[in-house]
């Protein structure tokens, strides 16, 4: 196994395992498009999968796909795209695949294998690529969930490290591919006044919510084998929580980034049954490939602490689900109130203290909420939003962003092996043997239980459903 020294080579081909799924279909192609009209891919493109399909099969799938997702607006840039494709058929379990995916490489140097495929199977194409001498200089683009479970997640790492470096690996989460996502770590260290009130002394509590209106989308038998806490929790949710939590990083660098992160996740207390509520729409059981007595959440809210000096007594409350009443993504930092009550109208029973709220999806916003007094004699107001950031046109898709940048070695949007490790450590003990799932109405904001979880601190913010005005 060699080390590419080189971080900036480019990859010279892009594998896809699993060219003939849902996700290839619904993201990559589309990405690849995008990537084709702003001149970034210019390598064969190779898509791999058991069907026994045709080249002009896969191109029409390609082209399909795209109009799907957005009108083709740019022929030779699809012309291009198509150009790139080539396909190999055949058993992932079987090395012959192996031997004729090299023969299409056709020497290519540092060629980027993508495992768009289940879960189940990246270990054994890792290996298998291993053994046909297809991992050298290559780098390893490895789709979410990484792992099931703290065990399976330490083994998957130990076999991909087996094969290709840890700057050759590119964990996907393609949160950390969003705008809006990345803009959490230019807004806390690019300003200097959050500094000050960022932490246990100002702060009384952090909530975060990605809500959806829709169900499972016909991927119930996937979803079965997840539920809520894997599919978004663990991942998604975790890498807010870690870039809302972190400490600045030492140095201008995504390395030290990278280890603010994983020390979050390290200090973040194990969950406990009783900081969980899982919940199930009403309906779920009967979509297809889901099990008639399925047990598998739809939704999960849940208590978190991080037990560090800048976090210590302060709860984080994340909660997610299918089927609710608005899809959308909303951080809310909520501040302490002011330590007197001067004045009769001063955050009272039930209502909300200052907050700052982080607009994640599906437009992007920063809101700061602050009291501001009424014109009269009483000294009374109201609170209002300050909005600091609206949404901003021309954003790039988070799938062409990171395989754009999986392409050229750049790590930086990615997972590293510790960080994925420890945010595995913090829910691994929630996911034994299934406990209460409760069921709630689709469309509502899912079960009651677990309002009771967030009682004491107050209660949930409910992102509003459409486009923001200022
Ligand atoms: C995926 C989950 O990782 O994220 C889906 O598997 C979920 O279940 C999706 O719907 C949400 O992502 P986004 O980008 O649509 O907010």
């Amino acid at each position: 196994m060699n080390i590419i020294d080189d971080r900036t080579t480019l990859s010279d081909a892009l594998v896809i395992f699993g060219v003939t799924g849902d996700l290839a279909h619904k993201m990559i192609f589309p990405a690849l498009y995008a990537m084709a009209k702003h001149g970034t891919l210019n390598v064969p493109v190779v898509g791999i999968a058991a069907s026994k399909w045709s080249l002009t099969q896969l191109r029409n799938q390609v082209e399909e796909s795209i109009r799907k997702s957005a009108k083709i607006d740019d022929q030779s840039a699809l012309s291009h795209l198509l150009s790139l494709l080539q396909y190999v058929s055949g058993d992932y379990n079987d090395p012959n695949t192996f031997k004729a995916l090299k023969q299409v490489l056709n020497g290519a140097r540092c060629p980027a294998h993508y495992l768009a495929i289940p879960p189940a199977l990246f270990a054994t194409v890792i290996k298998r690529l291993g053994a046909a001498g297809l991992a050298n200089q290559a780098r390893i683009i490895v789709e979410k969930p990484f792992g099931r479970d703290l065990a399976s997640a330490r083994e998957l790492n130990r076999t991909a490290l087996t094969m290709f470096p840890e700057n050759s690996i590119f964990r996907i989460d393609h949160y950390l591919g969003k705008e809006a996502i990345m803009n959490i770590l230019y807004f806390r260290f690019a300003n200097s006044f959050l500094e000050p009130i960022w932490n246990r002394n100002y702060v009384a509590s952090v909530q975060i919510t990605l809500c959806e209106d829709f169900g499972v989308k016909g991927r119930g038998a996937f979803y079965e084998s997840v539920g809520c806490l894997r599919d978004v929790i663990q991942n998604h949710l975790l890498q807010i929580v870690a870039l809302l939590a972190m400490e600045a990083p030492a140095y201008q660098g995504f390395g030290a980034v990278h280890s603010e992160k994983a020390k979050v996740f390290q200090a973040m207390r194990p969950l406990k049954p009783d900081d969980v509520v899982r919940g199930q729409y009403i309906g779920y059981r009967q979509e297809p490939g889901v099990a008639e007595n399925s047990d598998v959440e739809t939704f999960c809210a849940l208590r978190l602490r991080i037990d560090s000096w800048r976090w210590e007594g302060i709860p984080w409350y994340l909660r997610s689900g299918k089927f609710m009443a608005a899809t959308a993504v909303e951080v809310l930092v909520e501040l302490k109130p002011p330590p007197q009550k001067l004045f009769d109208d001063s955050a009272g029973e039930g209502e909300r203290a200052n907050y700052l709220r982080f607009r994640l999806s599906p437009n992007s916003a920063v809101a700061l909420a602050a009291r501001i007094k009424h014109v009269g004699k009483e000294f009374v107001g109201d609170q209002r939003e300050l909005f600091l950031l609206d949404e901003q046109p021309k954003e790039e898709m988070p799938y062409e962003r990171l395989l754009s940048d999986a392409m050229t070695g750049d790590g930086a949007l990615f997972t590293r092996e510790d960080a994925v490790d420890a945010a595995w450590a913090v829910v691994d003990p929630v996911l034994g043997p299934p406990q209460s799932v409760y069921p709630y109405e689709p469309g509502s904001w899912g079960p009651k239980q677990a309002d009771a979880l967030i009682a004491a601190d107050g209660n949930w913010h409910n992102p509003i459903p459409m486009k923001e005005k200022k």
